[in-house]
């Protein structure tokens, strides 16, 4: 007999991703509420049935968990379904599990509306499509696929075109790396062996969300990976984003998760070392890794606070984490911190590699490699 799924309890690894998808919905409901936007939508494509067989929460029972502790918090006069919610699943038995279980917990207040479909994927994608592209709205799309046939480059691309759109998925990378041979993965996913050749088991999910980028580089779409390891398989979520804020909170939540470095619930980079016959150590870990990068930049670029906030996300690292390497730089006269309107040296540990410093329209300081001389 086949055990579906949601009839066992969750693993580590699910318990892993769902922490994921939770910790992103919090900040992204309440971003979009403090900016007052007219709706937002929350589109749970491959919902299940809500729990699993332990009574463990599932995406869409968090989703009307989530959304109704947001809720407590709007005024009286706010619109109507200010905040849709549709959640879909193929499976019949899910679906009416899913019914069963989501309209007891949803809130029940006026700023509230919940749909359920049972349809395809591909189906419900295209019924929904119209208003997911409505540029009023804000959407934030969970795709919790099984395996990974269904979201493909082109279907990324899709939901890239419309606006104000995040979308968090999840894909079995190893199977790619397993079965990039056969019609029924190369249909979806292109990869030949030069591809596998550069990435390892270990990074296949950061190597398969680097294949999306490059897949849809016309567009400069953002995305991050988040590598989720269960036995010798990895899998992942990804997330997206055309929206420098959502990267930074979606970054900013992986660093909380793993704070050695912010992409993975195991040591996907011990291997890393810049000599083959030298043991990996805790110098060459990915925050000291990274600090020489930065210096590079630093020393190529001379950024300003706007640049090098937007270095630091690009490269998948928050950029409070590099604060007190920073401080440490400063203090070593590694590099200068240079006042741009007062053109002198800034205020000490002052970095300005904030969102909100990114939003001000002017940058403040600039960075410079070494002593101050001759910044002008
Ligand atoms: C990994 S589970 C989703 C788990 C869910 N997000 C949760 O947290 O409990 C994948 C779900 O997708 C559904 N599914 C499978 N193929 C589908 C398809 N083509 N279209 C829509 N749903 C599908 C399955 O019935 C299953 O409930």
């Amino acid at each position: 007999m086949v055990v579906k799924f949601h009839d066992a309890p969750f693993d580590d690894a699910t318990q892993v991703k769902l922490e994921i998808f939770r910790r992103y919905l919090q900040v992204w409901i309440s971003i979009f509420m403090r900016l007052g936007v007219k709706q937002i939508c929350i589109y749970d494509f491959f919902a299940g049935p809500g729990y699993d067989s332990e009574g463990n929460p599932g995406s869409p029972v968090m989703i009307v968990e989530e959304v109704k502790k947001a809720c407590v918090h709007l005024k009286q006069n706010l619109i109507e379904n200010n905040i849709y919610m549709v959640f879909n699943d193929v499976d019949k038995y899910y679906y009416s599990k899913l019914q069963e279980n989501i309209s007891s917990k949803t809130c029940s207040k006026k700023c509230c509306r919940v749909e359920f479909l049972n349809l395809s994927f591909e189906k419900a994608l295209e019924l929904k499509l119209p208003e997911i592209r409505n540029n009023k709205t804000a959407n934030l799309i969970i795709l919790d696929q099984f395996g990974v046939k269904h979201i493909t480059p082109d279907i990324v691309r899709i939901l890239a075109d419309c606006e104000k759109t995040d979308i968090l998925f999840f894909i079995s990378s190893s199977f790619i790396r397993r079965f990039y041979s056969q019609p029924e993965i190369k249909k979806y996913f292109n990869v030949d062996e030069n591809f596998l050749h550069k990435t390892s088991p270990k990074t296949i999910h950061r190597d398969i969300c680097g294949y999306y980028k490059d897949q849809l580089k016309d567009i400069g779409y953002n995305m991050v990976p988040f590598s989720i390891k269960k036995g010798s398989n990895v899998y992942g979520v990804i997330f997206g984003s055309s929206h420098i804020l959502g990267l930074d909170r979606f970054i900013d939540l992986c660093w909380n998760i793993d704070p050695q470095g912010g992409e993975a619930n195991y040591n996907i980079d011990n291997t890393i070392s810049y000599d083959e016959n030298v043991l990996p150590s805790f110098e060459d870990g990915k925050i000291s890794l990274f600090q020489k990068q930065l210096l590079e930049f630093i020393q190529s670029d001379k950024p300003d606070n706007h640049m090098l906030y937007k270095y630091c996300l690009l490269c998948g690292i928050a950029p409070r984490i590099m604060c007190p390497q920073l401080k440490q730089l400063q203090k070593e006269k590694e590099i200068t911190v240079w006042d741009i309107n007062k053109n002198q040296p800034a205020r000490k540990n002052s970095f300005y590699l904030s969102y909100d410093n990114y939003r001000n329209k002017q940058p403040v300081v600039r960075y410079y490699r070494g002593e101050t001389h001759g910044h002008k």
